[in-house]
């Protein structure tokens, strides 16, 4: 026997029974962008190589080990979409909306896809839904940002979400933070531990997450990048720290958020969900005001986050298990025939989709009893049963009321 195929490596189907926890998803995301002013966008799954490299950065993991790049029949180097800031940033520059109001906001959803390890919450090809306000650098965009990335998760009832904040300043406060910190480092070496000793140079910020007891006290009085940004930047940060409390949405400061793209300048957030293990990063995103520029744009300021869909089904499937599972609630009506009724069974059930009912019929040449289980098990509220005089009985499938219908004023009789 010829072996069977199987979805590609850290890939999956989503199944129609795990279908309405990510529709909730998307239709509460986009409920909320949209009153809100996004206007939704979308960009090609597949984009010049070149993009990402310079717009997500050279240096950056996704760009040096995770991207799917290809090249076409033309000879053009051509890579999978691994993120969205780019592509969106491109199509505003090459759609000339720098000339449309500022900023311009926009959402998309839809796959991405990083060249990751698998495991659970992290695939090859994963779901985002992404919004970006390009055009102006106000500390407001970014509380608006952030206020209705957590009135959608709160929203949706996702538990123990933590939010995440902080601030990278420019590139070059940063790169001298660095340098201050690793000097920082090294003047308490002796104290840390051998871990974050050796990683010094390559990722100095990692001291603060360590659990050794000598680490911990030497990074208690450790110099943080709040403390060093410049007047501007820092007064920028307050303000969107103001806004957030101003709306009631509370965050952690966290002195050593750092993101896996290089474009982020001020302010960095992530969203957190507690429950999901290893993988538990469900959104994240920030400020990147230099980033239309690297395009080859004027400098313009944008803002964004892009919500992880995966992980956040996760969270909410997880908490389902955990609870009460409840019964769904029971729609429409399956239409039961004998074999001479079959064929009035097909039209029956398509007038009734057509007036708007939901209807099904046996498709399978089951006996009426077997159709009468498969009503139920489809979930239906009424099975009408059609008899061969050409009267009907609908069943209630709750109760099992019966009573005596007229086939042809079916719908009114559902609807009363
Ligand atoms: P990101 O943090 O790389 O940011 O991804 C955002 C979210 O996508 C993550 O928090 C996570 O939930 C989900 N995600 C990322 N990679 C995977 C994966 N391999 N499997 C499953 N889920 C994944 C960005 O992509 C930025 N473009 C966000 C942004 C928009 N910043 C500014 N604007």
């Amino acid at each position: 026997m010829p072996e069977r195929f199987k979805a590609p490596r850290g890939t999956f189907d989503v199944l129609p029974e795990q279908e309405p926890v990510r529709l909730r998803i998307h239709s509460a995301s986009r409920r909320a962008l949209e009153a809100a002013g996004y206007g939704r966008i979308e960009t090609p799954v597949f984009e010049d190589t070149d993009l990402f490299a310079r717009g997500v950065g050279e240096s950056t993991d996704i760009v040096q080990k995770q991207m799917f790049t290809f090249t076409d029949q033309g000879g053009r180097s051509l890579t999978l979409r691994p993120e969205a800031t780019a592509s969106i940033c491109r199509a505003y520059l090459e759609h000339g909306m720098q000339k449309r109001a500022q900023p311009v906001k926009l959402w998309t959803d839809g796959p991405f896809f990083r060249h990751e390890r698998p495991q659970a919450g992290r695939y090859r090809q994963f779901t985002q839904i992404d919004a970006e306000a390009i055009g102006s650098d106000s500390p407001l965009v970014d509380a608006e940002m952030i206020t209705l990335a957590s009135d959608i998760l709160t929203e949706l009832g996702v538990p123990g979400v933590r939010l995440l904040l902080g601030s990278l300043g420019t590139p070059a406060t940063r790169s001298a933070y660095l340098d201050e910190l690793r000097d920082y480092l090294r003047s308490h070496e002796a104290e840390l531990s051998e871990e974050v000793r050796d990683r010094i140079d390559a990722n100095p910020l990692r001291a603060f997450d360590a659990d050794h007891e000598g680490t911990r006290k030497v990074m208690a009085d450790a110099p943080r990048l709040f403390d060093r940004l410049d007047p501007e930047d820092g007064a920028h940060f307050e303000q969107v720290r103001e806004h957030l409390d101003r709306n009631g949405v509370a965050y952690e400061l966290d002195p050593t958020l750092v993101r896996g793209l290089d474009y982020y300048t001020r302010t960095v957030f992530e969203f957190d969900c507690e429950r999901l293990g290893a993988q538990s990063g469900i959104g994240g995103g920030g400020r990147y005001d230099g980033l239309i520029e690297q395009l080859g744009g004027q400098p313009t300021p944008g803002c964004g986050w892009a919500l992880g869909v995966d992980r956040v089904a996760l969270a909410l499937d997880q908490q389902r298990e955990e609870g009460e599972r409840a019964e769904p609630a029971r729609d429409g009506v399956f239409v039961v025939a004998g074999d001479d009724q079959r064929a009035n069974a097909l039209a029956l059930v398509t007038e009734l989709r057509r007036g708007g009912v939901p209807a099904d019929l046996d498709l399978a040449g089951r006996g009426t009893k077997g159709q009468m289980k498969q009503a139920d098990r489809v979930g239906a509220q009424f099975a009408l049963i059609l008899s061969d005089d050409g009267g009907a009985t609908l069943r209630d499938m709750t109760s099992g009321e019966e009573r005596e219908v007229d086939p042809s004023r079916v719908a009114e009789e559902i609807r009363s």
